[in-house]
């Protein structure tokens, strides 16, 4: 059964009707500009064919039920606060609040999920749960809702119903990202460049390595880094790291006198003009050339930003040296996926090498696919 089909089926065994529709919201990949989105600068990710899949039905109004195939029971909720509805079912519960908080007459709905995404690997399936929510909800209601103000609405359900101080990177690539594109986005202006991003016309392909370390302390270190980057914000007298750029490093950098804050502000630095030179690349057809960007990018986040670990530095070494143009981890860090830009026709020799190395050190083996880019959030 495809995921579209079980979150159907689910509907029709949980609540003995048919769905009045499916809506489906994917993952996604970040391909550089990592921890830059709440410095409001770039950020360039791919949607993944892996999605989330809402089948919805109309209830009364002020009332919602939720149920996923990954969890036990439906959780049914009226009009709440943040943090009223914890675990799984806050995202949903969050984007109503949310949607309501907009000034928006949100339907009652009766919600049924299934999901391709992998949890806890940095691939945003709290995203894609939250975008199909959001876009289901958004069309069931009629609601004047563009496409372009979604993302940070569904920030703002993961920010202060569900509370996880994450930028929006995440929603708006769910959202907004669109097949064979990588979605050039803006996290100040929120203005969007669809790239094209058809690596098999060029041969290539990007092998995602899910590192399948466990996730340790990552709420807590993400909040820590993005107090380390308003905090260095603050000192340099700017809005945003964002206003910094790669010449006025040096100045900024002097200025600062914490190690670790330096450190900080020098991988945003330095990252957001990686995004920018990866876009001219992409734009010019130069897609290899982006390599050495993308293993720069992952030197910045082990070195500088401090945030990546054993598991995803070694995939990165070991697609390195089997071949790969570059790698990098993707994603908040702390585990999660790395993603390698490859010859297509290479897949099994870099994936083999993934795998010796990871034996070699006795860790949980790794699992690793080729990402094409997808659809962002759409009715199916
Ligand atoms: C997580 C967050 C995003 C972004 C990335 C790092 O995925 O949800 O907002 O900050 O980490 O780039």
């Amino acid at each position: 059964m495809t995921v579209a089909e079980d979150a159907a089926a689910a509907f029709r065994t949980q609540y003995a009707a048919e769905p009045s529709g499916l809506w489906a919201a994917p993952g996604r990949v970040n391909l550089i500009g990592e921890h830059t989105d709440y410095n409001e600068g770039f950020v360039l990710p791919f949607a993944l064919p892996q999605r989330t899949v809402a089948a919805v039905g109309p209830a009364p109004a002020g009332a919602w039920s939720v149920f996923s195939t990954d969890a036990e029971g439906e959780v049914s909720f009226g009009v709440t606060q943040p943090g009223e509805v914890s675990g799984w079912a806050g995202y949903p519960a969050g984007i109503v609040w949310a949607l309501r908080d907009a000034g928006f007459d949100v339907p009652g709905a009766r919600i049924a999920l299934a999901s391709e995404v992998p949890v806890g690997s940095g691939l945003s399936s709290s995203a894609a749960l939250e975008s199909a929510v959001l876009t289901a909800l958004a069309d069931l209601g009629g609601l004047d809702l563009p496409v372009d103000r979604r993302p940070a609405l569904a920030q703002r359900a993961e920010n202060v119903y569900v509370g996880a101080p994450t930028g929006i990177l995440d929603q708006s690539a769910s959202i907004r990202c669109q097949e064979g594109r990588a979605l050039f986005l803006d996290c100040r202006s929120f203005e969007v460049e669809q790239i094209p991003f058809d690596l098999a016309a060029a041969g290539l392909a990007i092998l995602v390595i899910n590192s399948n370390a466990p996730h340790q302390h990552v709420d807590g270190e993400y909040g820590a880094r993005r107090k380390s980057c308003e905090a260095a914000a603050a000192a340099l007298g700017v809005p945003a790291l964002r206003d910094i750029s790669v010449d006025g490093l040096p100045a900024a950098l002097a200025a600062l006198d914490d190690d670790v804050m330096r450190r900080r502000v020098r991988h945003v630095v330095t990252e957001d003009q990686r995004v920018l030179d990866t876009v001219a690349l992409l734009r010019a057809g130069k897609v290899r050339e982006i390599g050495p960007l993308l293993t720069a990018s992952h030197a910045s986040m082990r070195d500088d930003f401090e945030i990546t670990v054993d598991q995803v530095d070694v995939a990165v070494q070991a697609a390195l040296d089997a071949g790969a143009y570059g790698a990098r981890m993707t994603g908040g860090g702390f585990g999660g996926c790395v993603l390698a830009l490859i010859d297509a026709d290479r897949a099994a020799e870099v994936t083999g090498a993934v795998d010796a190395a990871y034996a070699a050190r006795g860790f949980t083996p790794a699992t690793s696919w080729i990402a094409v880019a997808g659809p962002g959030a759409t009715k199916l």
